[in-house]
């Protein structure tokens, strides 16, 4: 079993430069198949959900080669064939094989998808799409079928401001007949960026990036070269670990406007920041403000980084709290911050943190990926040593973590048990 052990209290100096955005990378890779030729994409993290995706890219039979950050796809050669179950559960993400084959093929067969345990994570909504593009859908088991004669564009009004709907949709719309309306689709900065790789493949899309998406569709696509942007996500993980144990701790290739929800509310705990044009320097503080925080669709507060950010109320004096809003099952941490010494209660989707209190190490689990980023920021700020379980979780979504912390002055390893 490999684990992360992590002995607290450094500080942490220098530089840790972020990598390309997993929640795009995701989309990008199986939006590869799209087009008719050789696709490169460039900063792509080397991560566990993108290798897993490049699998299945090589099972369907693409050529898929890995130049360092870059990904080169070549789709030609792909057969549309079932996606076997064991590949579609490794990740969520590989529900974006159902938009781009779909889109391409008009054909898709594939189980449903896996990923974290943070709720029940229905895929409804991208199904009701599909539908409304002309194509029907039928289940067998845990199976999905989606098959359409020919896809026509459509009104399509989601429910939810969904990432995973919005994105899959476009893939599904961008070679069907005539021109297809998103409304009420989700604004997050990954979705202009496929949106913006699809553009470079041929396709006709505008309005990524506010609520209402317009696709007109076309013939064909074709290959093309683009970069995938810098992972807000794991900026904000650095920049929280940063207020916690950072001395002029520099978090660079960043675009500071994707974590404006974040750095507001550590501005408003007491945190001094210094905000580049693509960087920040953040340093810790000797006293924080308990803030009060809820998780919204962009450009609300992330709930991907509400987890991490948890860490931190617990250095904040009186009563902070967090409601989350987006996933029923996003405390599972909680459990193993108040073993490390926090003082939170849980009721519901709401949690209630009073501090300050001081953390100590002890033995812990990542039950999902951003509560791992959780225990390795608790870890890092606790007193002496913490190991932290099931890692895998972390592998999946954070490039080189040990490295980029180790570079700083963690003291962070990768053990085998
Ligand atoms: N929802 C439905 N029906 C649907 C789709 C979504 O009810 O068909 C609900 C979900 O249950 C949830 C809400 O809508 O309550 C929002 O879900 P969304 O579809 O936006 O989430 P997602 O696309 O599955 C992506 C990220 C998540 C991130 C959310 C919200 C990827 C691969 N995952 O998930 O990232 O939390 O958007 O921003 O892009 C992570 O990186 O740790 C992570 C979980």
């Amino acid at each position: 079993m490999k684990v992360l052990e992590i002995t607290g209290g450094k500080e942490l100096s220098g530089t840790i430069r972020i990598s390309g955005a997993k929640n795009s990378s995701v989309a990008l890779i199986p939006a590869a198949i799209l087009a008719d030729d050789d696709v490169t994409i460039c900063n792509v993290p080397e991560i566990t959900d993108t290798d897993a995706l490049s699998d299945i890219l090589s099972y369907l039979g693409a050529e898929v080669r890995r130049a360092s950050e870059s990904i080169v796809i070549n789709p030609e050669t792909i057969e549309n064939k079932e996606i076997p179950e064991e590949q579609a559960k490794k990740l969520r993400a590989s529900y974006y094989f159902m938009g781009a084959l779909l889109g391409k093929y008009k054909h898709v067969e594939m189980y449903f998808p896996g990923g974290c345990s943070i709720g029940q994570r229905p895929i409804n909504l991208h199904l009701k799409g599909f539908e409304a593009l002309g194509a029907t859908v039928s289940n067998d088991g845990n199976k999905y079928i989606v098959d359409a004669k020919e896809l026509k564009g459509a009104n399509i009004y989601l429910d939810i401001a969904s990432v995973g709907a919005t994105i899959n949709i476009m893939l599904a719309a961008v070679r069907a007949k005539g021109k297809t309306t998103i409304d009420n689709a989700a604004k997050e900065p990954e979705i202009v960026n496929v949106a913006t790789f699809l553009n470079n493949m041929g396709a006709k899309i505008s309005g990524a990036g506010t609520s209402e998406i317009i696709i007109e569709g076309v013939e064909s696509l074709k290959g093309c070269f683009h970069e995938v942007i810098p992972d807000r996500i794991e900026a904000g993980t650095y920049t929280i670990i940063g207020a916690l144990v950072g001395n002029y701790l520099k978090i660079d290739n960043i675009i500071p406007e994707h974590i404006e929800a974040l750095t507001s509310k550590l501005t408003e705990m007491g945190i001094e920041l210094e905000i580049g044009s693509d960087y920040l320097i953040v340093n810790k503080s000797d006293s924080y403000k308990s803030v009060n925080i809820k998780t919204l669709v962009y450009p609300g507060f992330p709930t991907d980084l509400q987890q991490p950010f948890s860490v931190l109320l617990t250095r904040a004096k009186g009563k902070s709290s967090i409601t989350e809003t987006i996933w029923e099952n996003r405390f599972m941490h909680i459990p193993y911050l108040n073993k490390m010494g926090a003082n939170i209660t849980v009721d519901g989707m709401k949690a209630e943190i009073m501090g300050p209190t001081k953390l100590t190490g002890c033995e812990v689990e990542a039950t999902d990926l951003r509560a791992g980023a959780a225990m390795v920021a608790a870890a890092l700020s606790a007193e002496g040593t913490t190991t932290i379980t099931n890692i895998n979780h972390i592998l999946r979504g954070y490039e080189n973590i040990v490295e980029k912390l180790t570079d700083v002055g963690a003291k962070i390893e990768l053990k085998e048990i």
